[in-house]
């Protein structure tokens, strides 16, 4: 047993340094920020003109948003934007420059630690112990969190469950795919039944059955009434499950609104997609009917809210392929991003 217990703090120090989680020396991390925001605040996250600088250059620069108890919130923006240094200042690994963060009324960094005691993090790589079973896995984590083996053992088959991996319980990590690690991930955040999920592009590499599976486990979870702050590049995953969004660039937020709002106020017409010719060509020729025109590589978008007439002016051309489709979130975001604009 006492071989075990010495395996065990072994495998959870291993795992405290992948996940970079604070060890108990690092947890009473002073607060120098800003006024008492957290304790006012009825939110279950909340950041206040948060800002936070590398080698001079600002990477979150004054950024404020609410999340709602029960929420989905998600959080857009191309690679670099800061998405993934707003998560680890949320959860008090990164410590911001400026501004103010809560938690479930709590402040961060100061009472950083009993906040992440209410949150549940898949980070945005996995940092499983490879060398140990998927059962060890959650068993080191929950230890963490200082449950008692007991505790951890009467939740093991609910969390394996959870990830469909319960044929898998004494399968190394090493030899799980990658769909099956990101379950694990995401169950193991769950060990502590927190009240805030915090997940850094849960799905990215997924096959699309992995992800619609983890959808399906998410929205399971928001309707449990968890809170969820998702990051993610897949609009799909963004438009299905976040109630609002945020949509930073450079580290500044360029947008916020309900997915429905944004295509509505952004794109607001049907979209077509013109491939296989020439898309300088094409442009001069379709731009009478276009509210908006954007070439993105060999494609051509073209914002019309009258399509037939499109069609129309496109026809006799050969070797081109159209494709009408409602707008999505992908448009807005590449508007928003830097798709070039080209009327
Ligand atoms: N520890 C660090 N030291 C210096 N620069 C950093 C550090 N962490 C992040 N950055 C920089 O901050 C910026 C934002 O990085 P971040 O990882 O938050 O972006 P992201 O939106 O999560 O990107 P991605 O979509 O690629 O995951 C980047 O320019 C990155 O190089
Ligand atoms: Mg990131």
């Amino acid at each position: 047993m006492n071989g075990q217990s010495d395996l065990q703090a072994a495998v959870a120090e291993t795992l405290r340094r992948q996940s970079n989680l604070p060890g108990r020396q690092c947890l009473s991390v002073s607060d120098g920020f800003g006024s008492p925001l957290g304790s006012m605040s009825s939110m279950a996250v909340e950041l206040a003109g948060v800002t936070k600088s590398y080698q001079g250059k600002a990477v979150v620069d004054g950024l404020s948003f609410k999340i709602a108890p029960g929420e989905c919130f998600g959080l857009l923006g191309p690679n670099g934007a800061g998405k993934s240094t707003i998560t680890r200042m949320i959860l008090g690994m990164t410590l911001p420059d400026a501004g103010n963060i809560s938690v479930l009324g709590m402040q961060v960094p100061g009472q950083a630690r009993s906040a992440r005691a209410r949150i549940g993090v898949v980070s945005q790589f996995d940092n499983l112990d490879m060398e140990f079973t998927v059962r060890e896995n959650l068993f080191v984590y929950g230890r963490y969190f200082r449950m008692k083996a007991r505790e951890i053992e009467a939740v093991v088959p609910s969390l394996l469950e959870f990830a469909r991996l319960e044929t898998k319980a004494d399968t190394r990590v090493a030899d799980l795919s990658g769909g099956m690690k990101r379950r694990l991930t995401l169950a193991r955040a769950l060990i502590n039944d927190p009240q805030i999920l915090i997940l850094d592009e849960p799905t990215t590499g997924l096959d699309p059955h992995a992800r619609h599976l983890i959808w399906e486990r998410l929205r399971s979870l928001l309707a449990r009434g968890k809170t969820i702050l998702l990051t993610t590049h897949i609009m799909e995953e963004a438009e299905r499950l976040c109630d609002r969004l945020c949509v930073l660039e450079g580290g500044v937020k360029i947008a916020e609104g309900r997915p429905f709002d944004l295509i509505e106020e952004q794109i607001g017409c049907p979209v077509i997609e013109i491939y296989g010719g020439n898309p300088q060509e094409l442009r001069l020729l379709i731009k009478p009917n276009a509210r908006r025109i954007e070439i993105s590589g060999e494609t051509l978008f073209c914002y019309t809210p009258d399509p037939e007439q499109v069609r129309a002016q496109l026809r006799g051309h050969r070797g081109l392929r159209l494709l009408e489709r409602p707008p999505n979130l992908e448009d807005v975001f590449l508007r928003l991003t830097g798709r070039e604009m080209e009327k």
